[in-house]
């Protein structure tokens, strides 16, 4: 090692690892196949980019769509860990893109506000593809990981800077599959030089009770949350079914500005007098739920209004009922 700004890489999976049988296979491969020493090689000038040491680390080998708590547990171990040595300037992680979002916005509330940055990056291609985009993916997150402006949790895909609040998985096959919407990017990395356009200075750090203390977060037996929508034909009974198996949250990917079907309505308030937690989100891609004038405050037992998409909810939502708990 001997640097004093080593950048650690902290492979999860996905198809930045993947492979496939031919080299025209871009969909029916196996994702979560290359280790990370394999991800470093396909990026010949990794170190030179990095500007010190490069130390890697494969903390799991997973299909992102079967992310789970112990996982996302073991790998914020592993940010913090890191980010506390002082030898460390910055942590990258390789993730599959279909969950990706979730674990960014996870990691963006249990590790410090601020701080040294985590970059979050990935592929559409397998590895093996005739247009692979995990090396050069790879090799700009480590370039934003080392701008000095870079800091908190970020994510690097198709050339662009995102943050963990407002990005999202918008296209199943597209390169540039992620945005962030009327936020839009946080800015670009050109030949490995991050143009900035909304250094993460400027936006406001997230809080959250993990932040001091992620090693107190549960191996097992996260509370258990789900997102339930409201859509035409839409009836109460997903709800009803939830509450009699347990559920401990809710997430409503509601229509529009969070408006509810009129026969799940009545569900939302059962589980409500249960004591059960229910986080109103909307389902429109972009965009955030707005408060009718002279509504600012919340209302006894209604669902409450979040700032949120209805997956980075269930995540706040989980994390708040650990807390409580604890
Ligand atoms: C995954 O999310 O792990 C597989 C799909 C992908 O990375 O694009």
């Amino acid at each position: 090692m001997g640097n004093s700004n080593n950048v650690v890489i902290l492979a999860t999976g996905g198809t930045i690892a993947g492979t496939a049988a031919r080299s025209s296979q871009s969909v029916g491969y196996s994702a979560a196949q290359l280790g990370v020493d394999q991800l470093l090689a396909a990026v010949p000038d990794l170190a030179e980019v990095a500007g010190g040491g490069l130390i890697a680390e494969q903390v799991a080998q997973l299909d992102s769509k079967d992310m789970d708590d112990a996982a996302w547990r073991q790998l914020a171990l592993r940010c913090r860990h890191w980010l506390a040595r002082a030898d460390v300037a910055a942590v990258v992680i390789t993730h599959g893109t279909d969950t990706l979002e979730e674990t960014a916005w996870f990691l963006q509330q249990v590790l410090p506000a601020g701080g040294k940055p985590v970059v979050l990056t990935c592929a559409m291609r397998p590895a093996t593809a005739l247009l692979a985009d995990g090396p050069q993916n790879l090799r700009d997150a480590v370039a934003c990981a080392v701008d000095a402006q870079a800091q908190g949790v970020l994510v690097v895909v198709a050339g662009q800077v995102h943050g963990a609040r407002a990005v999202r998985k918008q296209h199943p096959y597209r390169l540039d599959a992620f945005s962030s919407a009327e936020q839009g990017a946080m800015g670009w990395i050109e030949e490995g030089q991050v143009r900035w356009q909304q250094p993460p200075q400027c936006r406001l750090p997230e809080a959250s009770a993990w932040q001091a203390d992620v090693e107190a977060l549960p191996c097992d037996d996260w509370p258990w949350v789900e997102v339930v929508s409201s859509h035409a034909g839409c009836d109460g009974r997903a709800v009803d079914a939830l509450l009699a198996q347990g559920v401990q949250g809710l997430v409503v990917a509601a229509t529009g500005n969070g408006t509810l079907h009129r026969a799940l309505g009545p569900a939302l308030h059962r589980a409500l007098q249960a004591g059960v937690p229910v986080w109103l989100s909307t389902r429109c891609s972009e965009g955030q739920l707005v408060a009718a004038q002279g509504h600012a405050t919340q209302a006894e037992r209604q669902p409450r209004p979040v700032d949120l998409p209805p997956f980075k909810a269930r995540i706040s939502l989980q994390l708040a009922l650990l807390a409580h708990r604890a």
